[in-house]
């Protein structure tokens, strides 16, 4: 709900509150924003931080003390600013309100847009040169307790306006020992939590390469140190933004914080003409005083209610097979046609192919652009591959990489002004590609053109974009300073029409892994591709980390052979399994070199993920521990009727500590039966039945998984004598399925 009163704005969601004061020099004041306050207020200065007032007229460097909701330099506000504007004879900007406007939302016109908000809030200010306008956007998600923020300016003058930093959001509340929460990281090793006390000082940090990056993902929460799991106050941060962009947090010698998020202003300008306007990104933030999981529960539901496309929140999607870890670029039809029997025999559902398939491509090296069947590797083309997975009863999903072009392509060789290129220098190649100039409207159209011919001819259902260098050599010069922006709009346009031609085509991001996972992504992206680093321990920390910010039905997760190509830890095809079983769950190896056992236990893998995927679907996603520091990770999805657990351990210990299960979402009064998957701890290349593991199963009350939590079987060790005990050994876990009894 958005009230107005005669001070500002109360936007109200559920359980939080958000209040823009209006104060006396016209600016737009962050009031307040956090647990509902009630709306009778008489002023909304009531609720402003203690050292912000209404600024006496007159007095020097007013703006300085001011909690504002946007920023210009040079008029007395020496923070970092959130909006930098130039004209030919000025670069001092003083905006003032003009009106606030509640109405229906509006989507903006080339970028996503969160759906499904109620109302809009639209607040206008103009600058000493009449004409030049600047909105505040607004949208609540009141369910959700999310608030959507973007900034619109306009020019209506004959000057031509530079905008040089346009922050989508700005937000600035008092510090109590503040803590940035963030996740850095790099190829296979993405997504790093990482927590750090704010200095009195400028952190920041963002992306420069072209994608949001895997160096730090463009989600982050700002919680107070003496906030917990389950308590006390967090708020969290993210972009509906796939390129580059850059985060502020600026502590200053008052101790209040001023946060700001947008697209990178380093490598930005982008000039309006007479009658020209200019969209930012939407911000979104979120409070919750439930401490981090309350923040990500939060997060769960506003990404899969208002981002995920449709398909994404109506539909399941299918178990997939991806021969990539298996084969490489080494495949003929006859391989494939071996892997589809297998695969459906182990009820995969869609198998998707991944690099590889077209003309030329005999490594990473070469042949993107042209997008043709090799015939001498698949004689009978990609509609031959579907056909036959067809007819063993899945669906076919195709790989490829659009955005991209190699040297030996006849695409390049036709169009060589099509790469992204300084015309002063040739281009670095990265993979031996070359990145096509999505800012045209004719490499925009082709690039459609040839997913649009690809997906017929091969009849997918299913289409990985993989995307696997950064960008360089834009051309920037002052005059077309908005390169990186204009790329990512181009992009979003070819998405949004692969989108709106194809609603039920299950799409994947991948972009070396996650370089590029962002809520800007998950608006077209039914999932997302998260590391190629599938290690048990790796890719759990990577999903521990990102839970925060996103629902676990958008991680794209394969169980891999014993030792992945990246790690070459040893872990079990289960071990495995008990990490990706928290998303979509894929296979990605070698499906004619199993074992019996092998192939047994990844035949029963899918068959108990099958019963339970409706929970990774609709459940809540709690991270009720997580590795490092703690020697366990404890993963759980429930809807309080059903829940599954993944309790795995790091290293095991002479004496080891009580197993128990404490969880979470679960209805005290109601009892629960629980039960642990059988696990092979399968040696690598052979039987040995003897290994199967432990039954730990019996019943217990709801107020006891909540409370004190329900013992386990112990951890094997040379005091035990039992035979109960489970013989868990370094880097690997359980499964538990519980059921409430009626
Ligand atoms: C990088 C991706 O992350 C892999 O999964 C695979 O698709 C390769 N690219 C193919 O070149």
């Amino acid at each position: 709900m958005i009230q107005t009163f005669s001070d500002g704005y109360l936007l109200s969601t559920k359980s939080t509150s958000y209040a823009i004061f209006i104060a006396e020099n016209g600016k737009a004041v962050s009031a307040y924003y956090g647990p509902k306050i009630p709306a009778q207020l008489p002023s909304l200065l009531a609720s402003c931080p203690s050292n912000v007032g209404p600024v006496a007229p007159g007095s020097f460097c007013s703006e300085e003390r001011q909690a504002c909701e946007f920023s210009l330099p040079l008029r007395g506000d020496y923070h970092i600013p959130s909006i930098i504007l130039e004209t030919e004879d000025s670069s001092v900007f003083d905006f003032r309100f003009q009106k606030g406007e509640i109405r229906v939302p509006n989507a903006l016109c080339d970028l996503p847009t969160p759906h499904g908000a109620s109302e809009e809030l639209v607040l206008t200010f103009v600058c000493q040169f009449l004409g030049i306008v600047m909105e505040l956007h607004y949208l609540v998600f009141e369910e959700s307790d999310v608030i959507a923020r973007n900034v619109v300016i306009r020019n209506h003058t004959e000057k031509e306006l530079h905008i040089q930093k346009a922050m989508s959001y700005q937000l600035a509340f008092a510090n109590h020992d503040d803590i940035l929460l963030s996740n850095y990281g790099s190829w296979a090793h993405e997504a790093i939590r990482e927590e750090i006390p704010l200095p009195h000082a400028r952190v920041s940090f963002g992306s420069i390469n072209g994608w949001t990056s895997n160096r730090h993902n463009s989600f982050f929460a700002v919680k107070e140190k003496s906030t917990s799991k389950t308590d006390g106050n967090i708020y969290g941060f993210h972009l509906l933004w796939s390129g580059n962009y850059e985060i502020s947090i600026e502590r200053d010698s008052f101790d209040m914080l001023r946060i700001q998020g947008g697209i990178d202003s380093t490598l930005f300008d982008k000039a309006l003409k007479k009658g020209e306007s200019f969209e930012t990104p939407w911000g979104i933030l979120a409070y919750s005083a439930k401490g981090e999981q309350g923040l990500s529960l939060l997060f769960q539901h506003f990404v899969k209610e208002h981002i995920l496309p449709p398909l994404a929140r109506e539909k399941t999607q299918p178990i997939v097979y991806n021969n990539f870890d298996a084969t490489g670029f080494t495949f003929d039809e006859n391989k494939i046609h071996s892997l589809m029997d297998k695969a459906s025999d182990l009820g995969i559902e869609t198998f998707v192919l991944d690099d590889g398939w077209f003309e030329g491509r005999k490594d990473d090296r070469h042949a993107l652009g042209d997008w043709i069947e090799d015939k001498k590797r698949l004689p009978h083309g990609l509609k031959g591959l579907a056909d036959y997975s067809a007819s063993r009863g899945m669906s076919f999903g195709i790989w490829m990489e659009p955005e991209m072009v190699c040297e030996d392509s006849h695409l390049y060789q036709e169009h060589p002004d099509w790469i992204v290129r300084d015309p002063s220098l040739t281009p670095y190649q990265a993979h031996g590609e070359w990145t096509l100039d999505l800012r045209k409207k004719e490499v925009q159209d082709d690039v459609i053109a040839t997913i649009e011919r690809v997906l017929s001819v091969s009849n997918a259902t299913f289409l990985k974009w993989d995307c696997n260098r950064a960008l360089s050599d834009a051309p920037l010069t002052t005059k077309n300073g908005s390169f990186y922006y204009d790329y990512i709009v181009g992009l979003y346009r070819v998405l949004g029409h692969i989108r709106k031609n194809h609603p039920n085509l299950w799409m994947e991001a991948c972009a070396s892994g996650g370089n590029r996972f962002d809520l800007g992504v998950l608006s077209y992206f039914t999932s997302c591709w998260l590391s190629d680093d599938t290690d048990f321990y790796e890719r759990s920390l990577i999903q521990s980390s990102l839970s925060l910010g996103y629902p676990i039905s958008a991680f794209s997760n394969h169980v891999t052979l014993h030792r992945s190509n990246i790690m070459h830890r040893y872990g079990t095809l289960d071990s495995r399994y008990d990490v990706a079983f928290f998303g979509l769950l894929g296979y990605e190896l070698d499906f004619d070199k199993l074992t019996t056992q092998e192939y047994q236990t990844i035949k029963e893998q899918i068959r108990d993920y099958k019963q339970q995927r409706h929970l990774i679907k609709d459940g809540d996603f709690y991270l009720i521990e997580a590795f490092d520091p703690s020697n366990d990770s404890t993963f759980e999805v429930t809807n309080g009727k059903e829940a599954v657990v993944s309790k795995l351990i790091r290293l095991i210990n002479p004496t080891p500590a009580e197993r128990r299960l404490r969880l979470k979402g679960l209805e005290e009064g109601a009892l629960y039966s629980y039960r642990n998957r059988q696990e092979r701890p399968t040696e690598e290349g052979k039987e040995n039945e003897a290994l199967l593991s432990e039954i730990d199963e019996g019943e217990a009350y709801g107020a006891s998984f909540l409370s004190i939590g329900v013992p386990l079987a112990k951890q094997w060790n040379a005091d035990s004598a039992t035979g109960k005990e489970a013989y868990l050994s370094d880097f690997s876990g359980r499964l538990y399925f519980l059921k409430k009894k009626e």
